[in-house]
């Protein structure tokens, strides 16, 4: 299956060799190779630090790699079946972000569903991609988006065909995929590139009951969090290209301007090592994983109140796919909102969900998931449905995504006013506001206020959500329309 050598670690290899080599470390970081006796190092041990060493001899530049690390993302690209990998040290938003900005200019078209994380809005900022917005399909009775609507994406696509690339999530946060090979073809057909968020899909390509990857589907570029499904350490993920649609140059020179000039080598090596043990284990510890979580789901369906989700529910709901590592369990039967579920479990059992949203929690497993783990879960979902509740009405979130005034870029840039979130009906956002997690924006830069957003922001901070945005509690930055210059010609 594969053409290199997967057992293979060059990179971490190297800096093992480094780290115990006994090097008189006169370059940064200060910590010396763990030589200062913080309690972080106590508790860490030594280590540690003696892999966290910046950019000595021999160990390659992130920024240009011609070594270990080139040959570190050769090993990527082989068992992703890509053509080209690139190491992201600032997560798959850094991924999201450079694929935005490789295939768009300022202006051009990106046909994008609006259920994308805040990275892609962040690229459109970035970039000054002008989105067309595909309205994802919706589940009222789990009160989530989910996949691209095919005949939509058609209409869309023939209205503007002149946009650059498409953009696809693969799978949504709560593992819904869409599917992806014929979106490829579509776009393809119409001179469009294929630029997937793989954020919660890094292990699609290890097991052939799951979705579709990317790569397989035939997808020019796919940011993948190999951190969130595949095991290497937080903010680590990868970025695969495919085909000869995109400028690779212009892939290392966006990804130089997002990165730091300081790549953490713990993160890398994480990488390096995850790939391996994926790429040699991954199938069979999958295949383990999906039969527990076909068990899992069995048993959860048993309890009164509480439904898992399955993959037959999701197609018949007409959606493509489903990652079965997600479950996803619907508790507003028990007249409890899934954020009450959340703290609960976390509170009576010490368990801690992936996330919640009104009327369900999700758990995310991977290979690192045990019988042992989802018999906790079960037993805290049988404890918690002691704590349901009659007679309750629980807020429904209506998704009625707002209406743009402008691009994202603009309203980013134009003049503001900060003003209370309650009062800002009718005013143009300046700021993505967002409950996290998902970290799917309710209102994006551009977007007009609507009441339906204040109604779902007054749920979410009841519930005790977090809410993101970047100004203080309370406030958020609209648009000073008074003083509105838009800058056409410039941004
Ligand atoms: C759908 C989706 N895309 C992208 C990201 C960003 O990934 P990362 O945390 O690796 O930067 C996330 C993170 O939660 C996500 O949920």
């Amino acid at each position: 299956m594969y053409k290199l050598d997967q057992s293979k670690t060059p990179f971490f290899d190297k800096l093992k060799t480094y780290g115990t080599s006994g090097t008189t470390s006169l370059d940064v970081p200060g910590h010396k190779l763990g030589s200062i006796d913080t309690e972080f190092k106590k508790f860490l041990g030594e280590n540690v630090f003696l892999l966290d060493a910046n950019a000595p001899r021999g160990l390659d530049n992130l920024s240009k790699p011609k070594g270990v690390l080139k040959e570190a993302q050769a090993l990527y690209a082989d068992a992703f079946g890509s053509d080209h990998a690139f190491f992201l040290i600032n997560g798959t938003s850094q991924g999201i972000m450079t694929m935005i900005m490789t295939v768009c200019r300022a202006k051009e078209k990106i046909i994008i569903p609006r259920n994308v994380h805040k990275s892609a809005i962040n690229g459109l900022i970035l970039s000054g991609a002008m989105p067309i917005f595909l309205k994802p399909k919706m589940d009222k009775d789990l009160g989530i988006a989910n996949g691209i609507d095919i005949e939509e994406l058609k209409e869309t696509i023939k209205e503007h065909p002149d946009a650059k690339a498409v953009f696809v999530i693969n799978p949504t946060y709560f593992g819904v995929a869409s599917n992806l090979k014929e979106i490829v073809e579509l776009a393809h057909a119409n001179n469009m590139v294929v630029l997937v968020d793989e954020a919660h899909g890094a292990h699609f390509r290890f097991h052939e009951s799951l979705p579709l990857s990317a790569m397989e589907a035939g997808a020019d570029m796919s940011a993948c969090s190999i951190h969130k499904t595949v095991g290497s350490l937080t903010q680590s993920s990868v970025l695969l290209v495919k085909g000869d649609r995109v400028d690779l140059n212009r892939v290392q020179s966006t990804l130089n301007i997002l990165q730091s000039t300081s790549p953490s080598s713990l993160l890398m090596a994480s990488l390096d090592t995850s790939r391996s043990y994926m790429a040699l284990h991954g199938r069979e510890k999958l295949d383990e994983v999906i039969k527990l979580t076909r068990w899992a789901r069995e048993e959860i369906n048993k309890i009164p109140g509480l439904k898992a989700i399955t993959k037959e529910y999701i197609v018949e709901n007409g959606d493509y796919n489903y990652d079965e590592t997600k479950i996803m369990v619907k508790v507003s039967d028990l007249g409890l909102t899934g954020f009450d579920c959340y703290n609960i479990l976390s509170e009576e059992s010490n368990i801690q969900m992936e996330l919640a949203e009104t009327n369900l929690i999700l758990a995310v497993l991977s290979i690192g998931t045990t019988k042992a783990h989802l018999e906790k879960f079960i037993e805290g979902l049988r404890k918690l449905t002691k704590h349901k509740k009659e007679n309750t009405i629980i807020h429904q979130i209506r998704f009625t995504y707002p209406e743009s005034y402008s691009r994202p870029r603009e309203a980013y840039h134009a003049p503001k006013k900060f003003v209370k979130i309650e009062e800002a009906l009718n005013e143009v956002a300046a700021e993505n506001i967002m409950v996290y997690p998902p970290g799917i924006p309710l209102v994006i830069p551009g977007e007009i206020i609507n009441e339906d957003i204040l109604d779902d922001l007054r749920f979410y901070k009841e519930q005790g959500s977090t809410i993101l945005s970047d100004s203080q509690d309370g406030l958020i930055r609209v648009v000073d329309k008074e003083n509105w210059m838009k800058y056409e010609g410039d941004l």
